[in-house]
């Protein structure tokens, strides 16, 4: 059991909920004060002693285990990369479509997690996108009906971007299950949950997943990580590589290319060594304050924002239910890119994607940061109202 001191000792680490109501972690993370220190210990150190790959290389298995220890996997199953993408580019490029063609795509994925997918149509793909209905709900029976013999991958996405909605864990694991009976990979991207909620990979069933620390993991840009199954990751041989993909780094070996037998070989070259200092330090908040007590607090929260839109009479696009939220709630605006900078002029900082604003909440937002958000909009003119026909406009 968390107390109220363990959250306020929380945001007041985070020195920046003082001055702003910070919204944004869906894109990205505030800065704690340990993840900035671990900064100015990255510099600190090039300046001591100007190059410790020896060091680093330890630093990125020390991220590669808590990455683990966060997804209930483990440490060899993980590579660091620089970005979802890159680890999402290098699981592509070692899928063999040559008799497995299809690839699903949920309408849940941000841009990057389908581009990819869409670029493999030069290999012979076919990408099939899989729709949510007007509920934002996207049906188990749609990937059913799609999932056959020909399928090779299905991309989930865990919360949407655009809108905050989720997949439930009955979902995710009832997709693995029908594309695991027909041969698919289920590939889910964890970036807007992960660090959020306890995701636990082997009993959701999925292959890969897929997520990056600059938003809920409060680390920095230019990291990020690919889980692979083990069983599935000696399986694939990715055509993109570098010598942090081979099994010995310092082999140097020009003729011959040797993957890592682990999930290091979906690396490629030097690691993002500024990004593992904060990296870590993110991880190391995320899992010192642990995840239950994250997940508890955001679904609070994010539970009070949306009674108190209700109260003020605001239409939201985010699905009502716990279960199908994530740590974002959308608010449909007639004008969202104007809303986000009238909130901006408040000192309240939150984005917009798709018609909505989007607020995202972590564990050092708390009530007083809800209760500004609600009231700005309430002030606005530019949220839709929550009559009948406003619900129905936003499938609510
Ligand atoms: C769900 C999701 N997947 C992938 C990405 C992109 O990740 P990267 O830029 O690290 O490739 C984002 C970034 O916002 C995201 O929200």
């Amino acid at each position: 059991m968390t107390s109220a001191i363990d959250l306020a000792g929380f945001r007041a680490h985070f020195p920046s909920t003082a001055s702003l109501v910070y919204l944004n972690s869906g894109s990205y993370g505030l800065l704690g004060l340990s993840v900035r220190a671990a900064m100015e210990r990255y510099l600190d150190d090039r300046m001591r002693q100007g190059a410790d790959w020896y060091g680093w290389c330890a630093l990125e298995d020390e991220v590669r285990e808590r990455v683990a220890r966060l997804l209930g996997a483990q440490s060899h199953e993980v590579a660091v990369t620089g970005s979802a993408s890159a680890g999402l580019n290098a699981l592509a490029s070692g899928i063999d479509l040559a008799k497995r063609p299809r690839i699903l795509v949920s309408n849940y994925e941000f841009p990057t997690s389908a581009q990819i997918w869409h670029a493999q149509e030069k290999r012979g793909a076919e990408v099939i996108h899989m729709a949510e209905a007007d509920d934002r709900i996207i049906p188990v029976e749609h990937f059913r009906a799609a999932i056959d013999e020909r399928t090779a991958v299905v991309a989930l996405s865990h919360v949407c971007y655009r809108h905050g909605g989720k997949l439930s864990a009955d979902t995710i694991r009832a997709v693995a299950a029908i594309a695991r009976e027909h041969g698919a990979v289920t590939v889910l991207d964890c970036f807007q949950s992960v660090g959020t909620e306890r995701i636990d990979v082997n009993s959701l069933g999925v292959d890969v997943c897929v997520g990056g620390m600059l938003k809920y993991l409060l680390g920095s840009a230019g990291s990020g990580f690919l889980w692979v199954r083990e069983t599935l990751a000696r399986t694939l041989q990715p055509t993109t590589s570098g010598w942090f993909a081979q099994a010995d780094t310092h082999a140097m070996d020009i003729f011959a290319h040797d993957p890592s037998r682990d999930a290091r070989r979906f690396q490629g070259g030097t690691p993002p060594v500024p990004s593992l200092y904060t990296a870590k330090a993110g991880l190391d908040l995320i899992l010192g304050l642990g995840v239950d007590v994250i997940e508890r607090r955001v679904r609070g929260l994010t539970r009070f924002a949306l009674e108190r839109l209700t109260e003020a009479g605001i239409a939201f696009a985010t699905p009502d239910d716990d279960n199908l939220r994530g740590p974002m709630i959308a608010v449909p605006s007639t004008d969202e890119e104007r809303l986000v900078a009238l909130l901006m002029d408040q000192r309240i900082v939150t984005s917009s994607r798709d018609g909505n604003i989007r607020a995202g909440f972590h564990a050092y937002n708390d009530e007083s940061d809800v209760v500004r958000f609600v009231e700005a909009l309430a002030r606005s003119e530019l949220c839709l109202r929550n009559s009948a026909a406003a619900r129905s406009e936003v499938g609510n």
